[in-house]
């Protein structure tokens, strides 16, 4: 194994340093890896944008971390629900009259094996729908302000991307045919990484190497994704795995997406997760990816059909 750069614990959040007078925008904060990376940022100083789809718990989450930080806190929730396209972009207007700047967003949200074949609004299928087109839309349209904040934009995939087809379903990429919610879940992540590859890309094609992005995971967390989600066989497997070694707990699921968003000089080429047996669990530093989620002409077809698909164009 590789030594981590960080050390034997790898990254810990004890390297953020005070984070007074920077502003963080997380989607998914209601709970698991998206609370706990908002409560530490929250306890270092920083500013939170949180964007959530239920109001109700996003009102809750607040309430918590004023119990536990203060009420002196900076935190405030806007609605947004990933599956509707017009929901996103109402959400990204209010982020953009709301804050000055934006030094990292964090697309940590997510649904995972869904055990039925659902469609969004727009008609594609829900994981696809909310983890890769959402992020992919509320993405470009802060992007403007992200760059003029020197900014990152870090995006949360998943162990996932390497466990489905490996490849983008273009020929049926709403799975009309033979859905599994493996694969489609498998495919949304492999979207979700590729894209901030490709991103890389053309930010550096455009000589706009003041924004970075970067792709990481949290291994195996013990969060509500598969207990929101999955079907009774994977929340039984889940259920169980929770009780074992091969889980941690969701706070060490939220440092790979903190280290991306606060760690200085990080190389953005990087995949970064636990570093453990299987990735699942361990210290926290950069390992390896699989070969398909850089395959740079799926990932170019991909971003062409996501801007067509989405009818967003980004401004690089
Ligand atoms: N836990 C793991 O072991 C694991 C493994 C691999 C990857 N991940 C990734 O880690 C990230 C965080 O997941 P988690 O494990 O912390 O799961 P979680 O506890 O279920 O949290 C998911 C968050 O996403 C929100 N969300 C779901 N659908 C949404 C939508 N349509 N619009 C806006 N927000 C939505 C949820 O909101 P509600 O409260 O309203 O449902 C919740 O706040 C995800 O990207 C997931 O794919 C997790």
């Amino acid at each position: 194994m590789k030594t981590n750069q960080f050390g034997k614990k790898g990254w810990t959040p004890d390297r953020i340093k005070d984070l007074k007078g920077k502003t963080f925008v997380i989607t998914g904060t209601t709970s698991g890896t998206g609370f706990e990376a908002t409560r530490i940022l929250l306890s270092k100083g920083a500013k939170v944008v949180m964007l959530n789809r239920n109001p109700a718990k996003a009102q809750a989450t607040i309430a918590a971390l004023k119990q536990e930080l203060g009420n002196n806190i900076d935190v405030n929730a806007i609605t947004m629900d990933l599956a509707e396209q017009a929901s996103v972009k109402k959400a990204a207007k209010e982020v953009l009259v709301s804050v000055s700047q934006i030094d990292a967003l964090l697309c940590n949200a997510a649904i995972a094996q869904t055990p039925k074949r659902g469609l969004t609004i727009e008609g594609w299928e829900m994981q696809m729908g909310v983890n890769y087109f959402g992020h992919f839309t509320l993405q470009s349209l802060l992007f403007p302000l992200i760059e003029k904040s020197k900014g990152r934009i870090v995006t949360v995939g998943s162990l996932g991307y390497d466990m489905g087809i490996k490849t983008i379903k273009f020929e049926d990429l709403n799975w009309e045919k033979d859905y599994t919610p493996n694969n489609a879940y498998s495919q949304s992540k492999l979207a979700q990484i590729m894209s901030m590859y490709e991103l890389q890309d053309r930010l550096k094609e455009a000589g706009k190497t003041d924004v970075k992005a970067y792709s990481c995971h949290p291994g195996s967390s013990r969060t509500s994704l598969i207990s929101t989600n999955g079907s009774l066989m994977m929340k039984m497997i889940f259920g169980i795995m929770k009780l074992t070694p091969l889980t941690q707990p969701a706070e060490n699921g939220a440092y790979p997406q903190l280290m991306c968003a606060t760690e200085p000089n990080l190389d953005e080429k990087g995949f970064y997760g636990p570093t453990g047996r299987n990735h699942w669990t361990g210290p926290v530093g950069a390992h390896k990816i699989e070969p398909h989620a850089k395959d740079k002409t799926v990932a170019k077809r991909l971003w062409e059909l996501s801007e067509k698909e989405t009818g967003i164009k980004w401004n690089i």
